[in-house]
């Protein structure tokens, strides 16, 4: 009877760690936690590291895809966005296997930037995309909305701009994997540099995942839209009291730099990022370069 109880399945992660934590201890849970395919990833307070193999182990009897915890040791971090992680119970093993609707991807999470809090946004995008369309996909990381679009739209071909080697090379694998190479290019570089060198005017839609200062690219991305015009997905973390109406203004304002016009499409709030900013994404469109 005892054998039994303690081999069934805890409904989470509270459950798992009856009897592991003191209830003073549980008060410092964070019970919410990343699942990126087979590794779990779990912010764990100060008061608690002590316990951090307790609650690792907690962490994989919850779901049995599980064969890694691994804790937060430290903040994203730098212009590759990376958050390190440092593995807390289960296999020593930080490459994850991650599908997301029908695509597979490794990813390195000690070494690349990688959030599945997206995958809900990527297939949005991919079904907007009208078939032969080509796709500017900055920021691409290792890959998931390019790959995403690849697989759910009749788009032409998506040039992937990631300035991370590590992420770089991951979204190499992750194309292959996918089987997508005629559809994906990835290129290694900056965006600043990159963008007005390869995909001047050549782009029916542009999609910038940079949360943090993806404003300073707006520019890139006007003058990777078509003459004819095309839709732009900007993502912008926005300060929870003043709204989104910052973002907004750095739209226009580039907009009238770059001698175009805009509509704005969508204004969306597509989580709470922390307890004071959110994350919103605006997507919009240029009109062409004759239009008014
Ligand atoms: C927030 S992550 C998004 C990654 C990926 N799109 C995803 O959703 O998982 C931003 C990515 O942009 C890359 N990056 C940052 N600055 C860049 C730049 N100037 N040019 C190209 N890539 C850049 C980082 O290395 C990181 O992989």
């Amino acid at each position: 009877m005892k054998q039994s109880q303690e081999n069934k399945q805890p409904k989470n992660l509270r459950e798992a760690l009856q009897g592991k934590l003191t209830e003073k201890e549980m008060q410092h849970l964070i019970t919410s936690f990343d699942s990126v395919g087979n590794i779990a990833v779990i912010q764990i307070p100060k008061e608690l590291q002590r316990k951090a193999k307790a609650i690792g182990t907690g962490l994989l009897k919850v779901n049995k895809q599980f064969k890694t915890a691994c804790m937060v040791a430290g903040g994203h971090a730098g212009k590759f966005r990376v958050q390190p992680v440092k593995v807390i119970a289960g296999e020593k093993n930080t490459v994850a296997t991650y599908r997301e609707s029908g695509c597979v991807f490794k990813v390195d999470l000690g070494k690349v930037f990688f959030s599945p809090r997206l995958s809900t946004e990527r297939f949005r995008i991919a079904k907007l995309i009208k078939e032969g369309e080509t796709v500017g996909a900055l920021f691409a990381g290792v890959g998931p909305f390019p790959i995403v679009f690849a697989k759910h739209s009749g788009m032409r071909k998506a040039y992937a701009i990631e300035l991370n080697p590590h992420a770089f090379k991951g979204m190499q694998l992750n194309i292959a994997l996918n089987k997508c190479s005629e559809k994906v290019e990835a290129i290694l570089g900056d965006v600043k540099t990159v963008a007005p060198k390869m995909l001047s005017g050549k782009c029916d839609r542009v999609v910038m995942p940079l949360p943090k200062g993806g404003e300073n690219f707006l520019r890139e991305a006007f003058i990777a839209i078509k003459p004819s015009g095309g839709v732009v997905h900007f993502y912008a973390f926005v300060k929870k009291e003043k709204g989104i109406d910052a973002a907004l203004k750095q739209v226009k304002e580039t907009a009238k730099k770059q001698h175009r016009k805009v509509r704005i499409l969508r204004k969306e709030k597509v989580r709470s990022f922390s307890a004071s900013t959110d994350q919103f994404v605006v997507d919009f469109r240029v009109l062409g370069k004759n239009l008014k």
